[in-house]
């Protein structure tokens, strides 16, 4: 029996026309659509075999290659069968890759082309790092000893200290064909980070499990995410003050999970091998430290981030529930006549023709007056981007009139994923329907992909792409399409957001302090809502079986249900729960099947978008914003946190998700600001615009049918916003920069204190303020019904000072000290760390008019009068860009000096000139100072009563003008002598004292 829906969601508010017209139907929710059996998972099951008591190997047959050895590994007693098939014979294989990195992999001795892919991971999915042709054990930073007693165990330590990093000594090696473990010992209170993607503290702590699953689940404390990043990086705190860093990746797409504990980390996976890479985290002088481990990771595993468009850095706002195209038009007005800079317009679900991928709403968001909406948008300096998701909708194959091109088109090149059942076309179930999914695996594929968006772009010409449910999500257990394809298009097996009885009346904690009637209303609406549900459920109640554990099985592997049971966080914790099922295969010649493959789908539908969007802009850097993501993503991907809630408690972790998702090379990251689940309030998404304005993705995005959270809709969230923008649009080039040497040599954007100060252990812990870059520290409010926030000016002790970014005062802090810092709701503290050079532009409406304003150099001194700093420019859009030009700025003695490198004009007059922390009056700056273009130097001792010159002009004079106070020493006025662009000539310019 199938309820029809229609009865119940025709004429009601939140839908649009085109969904009102066609009756959607919620399929049955028999154990086909719904129902899997739920599952204890291994790390919570007391009846679980105890993988450790299995026999381990023995190494024997060493061969010795001239950067490292080979070994075989023998099973050393009766196969175990813990949670799969034990594999008898394995080869071990150390290779010492570079200085820095030493690899150990352990793969079966014995693999066929049909069973390789359970095991191999090949390199042209996720790069393989590989010998640098010359590094040797005597030349690595790091040397692997291994004992055959009582089995195999090896560790891994450093040369020049002895350090050691890694052992699994006292523990077994488990290898079998659904289930691979081994231990490592861990020092004493270890401080672990990265693991990403978890939404956690950012030090995982000594008790943390970190499940690995690519999952459609929105805002999962403490299990798996969207993402699958295999890496963590390890602080070591010593008692002379110092510290060391080292790395570990583990090169594996599997499900798994890290358990980590007390005196050990556990690393478990459900196949493949042990791919592991050790980075030593050392510099030529033999120190290391966690960024050059961050960098060693990214440069030398993982690829470094794509170099990201300018434009890109601008603020976009996004809901899912713009009904038509003048609403979207009212958001554009809003901004503008707010005085808020948009940069990026986007776009959810709600242009397409009944959540068709590459459609277009002919009712709400009809062409071509949606081509003339975005190009109207291209003339105002700003950018459209769409949803794409991972989905494709599947025609009824009984109404003529449903076609649907993308599918047809795909369907003939055979590109879909399949069901192993049928050897049809897998049909699992997303928004629009019953679906099928892109099989990336073969090369029909992309072509299908590149030619759908290159077709939609010409009625819909975005800018950029945003890839949704890419985990890949599926709303019913297995193929549940199959034979009931004539029932398209079925609504999901659930109410959606703003459907009746799925109102949400959750605010942001203490919103009840804050608007106390608005409260107790919806706590009043919230229960009668639940009241009728419980009265007369709207949907039929699933009814679920519990499952035991299932036994591995000589010759075949279970996939669907494996013998371990990863702690998946989807209820019953099944793999297949809103997923493709781990049985449905690929189309390639082996047939590699969604077990090996999930954690990959994100990573290759975004590689397949980006190589569109090359064919869509060529030579143009492609945008593509996804969800899910793997080791390696960032080379062709932005990423954005998913679905959060409008909570203080989202907004906090999403510091932690942003610093290791900065360890894990995507740094284009941020989260849905002011909230996505839930309704937000004027404080929360005040603060939450502040804050997000200091992550590289700046992006406002709403739920469907929650209170609307554009930052105009309250005067507060206006101004906070107005303000957090006019910083953020100030230092833009700053972050390009920052990028710039990202993509270059795997530097960090955002990062954590400890990495900027890391021989003070009271800061593992922090994450509630971070840096931009070395010379940004944001303190945010995090909490709500505050006005000031505590935080820390780490360095101090060392002579480090803090400058307010909007005073330029110095900041009078004590080592250590929890310092209490204004912060009405409007404003966000931030501060430059002396010893930088910033160069800044003025900030305007959008990032190209920002960027045709003339610059400002700060210059905030060090300790020792110093100071330093770069900035990177070019066009902003190009793959390869034709020029560039870096700009080295330094001050020493007095002397500001700068030089330039590379040939793109940076055609923008440097205005002003402003040095802080100048620690006594110049002694007469109006007439004292010198200063003179092309590299000329003055120094000290310059006759009294000469004028500040610059470019053989009076600083004093025509328009120029020179002011002290308070230490900060300014120059102004400059643009008509540097009219020929700010850094097109080296310059020195000396103030004296
Ligand atoms: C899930 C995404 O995470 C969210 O951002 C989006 O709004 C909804 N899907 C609807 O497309």
């Amino acid at each position: 029996m199938r309820s029809t829906f229609s009865s119940v969601i025709l004429g009601l508010v939140g839908l649009t026309t085109a969904q009102t017209v066609t009756e959607r139907v919620i399929p049955t929710l028999s154990p086909q659509i719904d129902a899997l059996p739920s599952l204890t998972p291994t790390i919570l099951d007391p009846t679980a075999p105890d993988s450790q008591a299995c026999p381990g190997y023995k190494a024997a047959n060493v061969v010795q290659a001239g950067h490292g050895f080979t070994a075989d590994l023998t099973i050393a007693g009766a196969d175990c069968q813990a949670f799969g098939n034990d594999i008898a014979d394995l080869v071990l294989e150390v290779q010492y890759q570079t200085k820095e990195r030493l690899n150990l992999k352990i793969y079966p001795k014995h693999i066929s082309p049909q069973n390789s892919s359970w095991f191999i991971l090949p390199a042209h999915l996720v790069d393989e790092p590989a010998w640098d042709g010359k590094t040797t054990a005597n030349t690595s930073d790091l040397k692997l000893d291994w004992s055959n007693d009582p089995t195999f165990q090896f560790k891994v330590s450093r040369i020049n200290t002895g350090e050691e990093i890694f052992s699994t000594y006292g523990h077994k090696i488990v290898y079998e064909d659904q289930y691979l473990e081994l231990l490592t010992n861990m020092v004493d209170d270890y401080n672990v980070y990265g693991l990403a993607e978890n939404i956690h503290d950012f030090r995982l702590g000594n008790n943390y499990n970190q499940t690995y699953y690519a999952v459609d689940a929105g805002n999962s404390i403490d299990y798996n995410v969207y993402g699958v990043i295999p890496f963590y990086q390890e602080t070591r705190y010593h008692s002379g003050g110092n510290t060391t860093a080292h790395g570990v990746y583990a090169r594996n797409a599997h499900g798994q999970e890290w358990l980590l504990r007390n005196s050990t980390i556990a690393y478990r996976t459900l196949g493949g091998s042990f791919d592991l890479y050790f980075l030593s985290g050392q510099t030529a002088d033999g120190t290391s430290s966690a960024l050059t481990t961050i960098s060693q990771f990214q440069v030398g595993c993982i690829g470094t981030p794509a170099m990201q468009m300018y434009w890109t850095f601008g603020f976009h706002q996004c809901r899912w529930g713009y009904e038509n195209i003048s609403v979207v038009q009212d958001v554009v007005d809003g901004y503008k006549s707010a005085n808020i800079p948009l940069e990026g317009v986007w776009n959810d679900l709600d242009i397409y023709e009944l959540y068709r991928d590459f459609t277009n709403n002919q009712v709400t968001y009809p062409l071509p007056a949606f081509t003339n909406f975005i190009e109207t948008l291209h003339a105002n300096g700003q950018h459209y981007i769409p949803i794409i998701d991972s989905n494709i909708y599947v025609p009824n194959p009984t109404n003529a009139s449903d076609a649907y091109s993308p599918f047809e088109h795909g369907a003939e090149l055979q590109t879909f994923i399949r069901d192993p059942t049928t050897g049809d076309f897998y049909y699992g179930d997303n928004w629009p329907g019953f679906s099928v999914w892109g099989d990336w695996l073969i090369p029909s594929t992309q072509s299908w992909w590149t030619n759908e968006i290159l077709t939609w772009h010409k009625g819909t010409p975005f800018d950029g792409i945003w890839i949704d449910l890419s985990e890949a999500s599926s709303f019913c257990a297995g193929s549940c399409g199959n034979g009931r394809l004539d029932e398209n298009p079925v609504h999901p097996p659930f109410l959606l957001p703003g459907d009746p009885l799925s109102f949400d009346f959750l605010y942001p904690e203490s919103f009840n302090v804050s608007n106390a009637t608005e409260a107790s209303s919806a706590a009043a609406a919230s229960s009668s809502q639940a009241s009728v549900i419980s009265a007369s459920p709207p949907l039929p109640v699933a009814t679920t079986t519990t499952m035991g554990r299932t036994e591995p099985t000589p010759g075949v592997r279970n996939l669907n249900f494996p013998p371990y049971v990863i702690n998946n966080v989807q209820s019953g914790h099944a793999l297949g729960k809103s997923s493709i099922a781990p049985n449905a295969t690929h189309n390639d010649q082996y047939n590699t099947t969604e077990y090996e493959m999930h954690n990959l789908f994100g990573l290759q539908i975004s590689n397949a978008t980006y190589h569109a969007l090359l064919q869509v802009f060529p030579g143009r850097r492609p945008f593509t914003v996804g969800r899910s993501v793997f080791a390696g993503s960032g080379k062709i991907t932005a990423h954005w946190g998913g679905d959060n809630t409008s909570t203080w408690g989202s907004m906090f972790l999403s510091i932690s998700q942003a610093l290791t998702m900065m360890m894990s090379g995507i740094p284009m990251f941020g989260a849905d600001t002011c909230g996505f689940t839930h309704n937000t309030d004027y404080q929360l998404c005040s603060r939450w615009m502040e804050l997000s304005a200091f992550f590289p993705f700046y992006r406002n995005h709403n739920v469907k049918a929650a209170i609307s959270q554009e930052a105009y809709r309250w005067s507060s969230v206006a101004e906070s916003s107005r303000r957090a923008m006019k910083v953020r649009y100030s230092m833009l080039t700053y972050m390009y920069t920052l990028f710039y040497y990202a993509h270059t040599k795997g530097e960090t954007v955002m990062r954590a204190l400890a990495w900027e100060f890391p021989n003070d252990p009271s800061l593992r812990e922090t994450y509630g303020q971070f840096m931009l870059g070395p010379s940004i520290l944001v303190t945010p409010v995090l909490i709500p019904n505050v006005e000031t926030v505590n935080g820390v000016f780490p360095g101090v002790a060392d002579g480090t000072r803090w400058f307010d970014w909007y005073t330029l005062a110095e900041v009078d802090a004590q080592p250590q000290e929890n310092k209490t810092l204004s912060a009405p709701l409007e404003h966000i503290n931030v501060h430059i760390r002396g010893g930088s050079i910033l160069a800044l532009q003025e900030p305007k409406l959008t990032t190209n008019a920002t960027r045709n304003t003339p610059y400002s150099l700060v210059v905030a001194l060090d300790s020792n009068g110093k100071a330093s700093g770069s900035l990177y420019l070019d066009d902003g859009y190009s793959l390869v860009p034709d020029a560039i030009k870096l700009v080295e700025f330094t001050y020493a003695d007095g002397c500001l000096k700068y030089t330039s490198e590379g040939s793109y004009a940076s055609t923008q007059p440097l205005a002003n000139i402003t040095v802080a922390g100048l620690q006594s009056t110049p002694h007469d700056y109006g007439h004292g100072p010198y200063a003179n273009r092309s590299s000329s130097y003055w120094g000290h001792g310059k006759p009294k009563g000469s004028t500040l010159e610059f470019g053989g002009k009076n600083c004093s004079s025509d328009g120029r003008s020179v002011s002290y106070s308070n230490g900060v020493l300014k120059v102004t006025g400059l643009e008509k002598d540097t009219g020929n662009g700010a850094f097109e000539s080296a310059l020195s310019l000396c103030f004296g004292w």
